[in-house]
């Protein structure tokens, strides 16, 4: 995505510090790179192989799909980083509009090990399907895999039957399902377009048989061949599994755009072009019969009262700094306007003020933020946020998490003065709110804190990481520090001289290793999110998820939990 431009040049607001610029241009420099290794897929062999025969890579396929123009936000490109798998795990999910619908898109990449589904596939399938779900979206899968990747079939084989499973359910649940077959498509994949509504095979490509020609030939002794056992043209004239004939692979893409036409949904894109710069991304009305109601002024919208290239210059290199949320805030939410008197209206600005909350919009729809200012989350903080999201409930507002926090403050005076029992409140108040959630992960997301502040475990609809961001249980020092001090006292209990030497040794250890799995490389490697992303691209991602999120209805809790005030 592009970075987008603003009005207040950086500058003018003053307070710019270089050395965050430069740590976080260097970041992204990276993540650009760890994101040319997804792109890449299997590599240029492979890609140059696929090209040979004739056929499209799995981002052609999508980019011919989608509307010309149109944004797709890609999902968990990262899925599989760190692991033994490629980049991005033989498979591209995302949102893309087709014809004018916001629908979830699942590509096989099958330069990528034939596009055979190794166990992070099956996660990031699991989370586009789950996305698919609670977003009332049509899916489209494009197709061309060689099944299980059969050397870890035991992590695959039990776990990866849910696929199929989701996609009878979507079909259920009237949330369409359309396949487009453009190859292989054996034994279990062979339900994907089994399971689907609509089926479209490519002539001379599609391949789906439950077992190939040798199979078939060890099994029963018959001889056979692909077209005869799976081929397109025997599926759409004699098996009938296929309900359309594609004379290539653009037309099966162009048929594909018909049947979404005829879904009669209606056009559901908010945010239909992201191609030139600040004011390109334009929030469009909502036409079809699935909206939510609700009082958003869309169509009409200021560009924020801050440059948001100035969110490079926010983050410290050292996220003990604090930095002020506001300042994030202004550079990602709707200027002030006609309808709009000010960006942000703060709540409760004087109390629990280690907290930021307040109501804003993004495109001209309403968002309430809760946004960590000093780090530390106090009892007054938690009992604020509980508040403020019950507030949120009571208006169907969604609501928006920006993370940058050590977690809930300890020791005595906070322990007696209820610490838990507020945090335990502020959770259930996220745990039990049903208007959508967005996170975005700024800086720290640590300990519990992660939790009260929407962290993955409490399924906000879409959870976007920055480059600067680190998450895990505590800091890594602490937490190698906490170790220490657990292996001191057993040492003294046993009445044994403690190991200085090997303390130290021990103690760098652990921190770098929690340090490397703290990174957001690595949460976004394991799906911990759904992308990281630039910051300056955050309000557009963020436009986008709050168009997505309208294609069901949004609708606050009637009730909580129980309280302990
Ligand atoms: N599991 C693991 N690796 C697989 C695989 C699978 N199911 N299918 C293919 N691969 C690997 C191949 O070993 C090869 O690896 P390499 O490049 O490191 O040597 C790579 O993917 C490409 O395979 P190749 O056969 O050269 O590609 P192709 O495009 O000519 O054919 C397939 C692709 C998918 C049609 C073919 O590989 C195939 O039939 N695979 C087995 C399909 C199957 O029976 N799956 C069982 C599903 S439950």
């Amino acid at each position: 995505m592009t970075a987008l431009g603003g009005r207040v040049a950086d500058e003018e607001r003053g307070g710019v510090s270089r050395p965050n610029r430069v740590a976080m241009l260097e970041k992204l420099a990276d993540l650009d790179a760890q994101h040319g290794i997804a792109v890449a897929g299997g590599g240029e062999k492979y890609v140059e192989r696929h090209h040979a025969r004739g056929k499209l890579t799995a981002r052609e396929r999508i980019e011919l799909l989608v509307d010309p123009g149109s944004a797709f936000l890609e999902l968990s490109p990262l899925a599989g980083w760190g692991s033994d798998f490629t980049v991005g795990a033989s498979v591209v999910t995302g949102i893309g509009v087709v014809e004018g619908v916001e629908c979830m898109i699942s590509a096989n990449d099958p330069t990528v090990k034939g596009g055979a589904s190794n166990p992070w596939t099956v996660r990031k399938i699991f989370r586009a399907s789950q996305i698919a779900e609670e977003n009332n979206l049509p899916t489209i899968s494009l197709v061309e895999s060689g099944g299980a990747d059969l050397p870890t079939q035991k992590e695959i084989f039990i776990p990866g039957g849910k696929l199929f499973r989701d996609l009878t359910r979507a079909s259920a649940r009237r949330q369409p399902t359309i396949a487009l077959v453009f190859g292989n498509s054996t034994a279990g994949g062979a339900y994907v377009p089994g399971m689907s509504d609509y089926t479209v095979f490519v002539r001379g490509g599609a391949k789906v048989f439950l077992g190939g020609p040798p199979l078939v030939k060890m099994a029963t002794g018959e001889e056979s061949d692909d077209e005869s056992l799976g081929g397109a043209e025997m599926h759409a004239r004699v098996s009938g599994l296929a309900d359309y004939l594609a004379e290539d692979e653009h037309d099966a893409i162009r048929i594909g755009r018909r049947i979404v036409v005829r879904l009669n949904r209606g056009r559901t894109a908010g945010v239909p072009v992201l191609s030139s710069g600040f004011s390109a991304v334009a929030a469009g009305e909502k036409l079809g019969n699935h909206r939510s109601a609700g009082g958003s002024r869309r169509g009409s919208f200021a560009d924020p009262d801050a440059d948001p290239e100035g969110l490079l210059d926010l983050i410290p290199t050292d996220l003990k700094e604090p930095f002020d949320p506001r300042e994030v805030i202004v550079r990602i939410v709707d200027g002030a306007s006609e309808h709009n008197g000010r960006p942000f209206d703060e709540f409760k600005p004087l109390y629990g003020t280690s907290l930021v909350t307040g109501w804003a919009e993004i495109h001209g729809r309403p968002i309430g933020i809760l946004a960590n200012a000093q780090g530390v989350l106090f009892s007054e903080e938690a009992q604020k946020a509980t508040q403020f999201i019950q507030l949120a409930n009571s208006s169907d507002t969604p609501l928006l998490f920006l993370h940058n926090t050590t977690g809930y403050m300890v020791g005595k005076d906070y322990e007696q003065g209820g610490i838990i029992k507020h945090g335990a409140m502020m959770i259930n108040a996220v745990s039990n709110s049903t208007v959508p959630h967005l996170s975005v992960i700024m800086g720290a997301s640590y300990g519990a804190g992660n939790y009260g502040m929407n962290g993955r475990a409490f399924d906000p609809r879409f959870l976007f990481t920055w480059p600067s961001a680190k998450s895990a249980v505590m800091g890594p020092a602490q937490l190698a520090g906490v170790l220490s001090i657990v292996a001191r006292a057993a040492a003294e209990a046993k009445g044994q001289a403690y190991d200085e030497e090997g303390d130290a040794g021990m103690r760098a250890m652990v921190e770098q290793m929690v340090e490397e799995q703290s990174l957001p490389y690595a949460l976004s490697g394991m799906l911990y999110d759904d992308g990281v992303i630039d910051p300056r691209d955050t309000r557009t991602v963020l436009a986008i998820c709050l168009s997505v999120i309208e294609n069901a209805p949004i609708k606050g809790a009637e009730g909580f939990g129980v309280f302990r005030p």
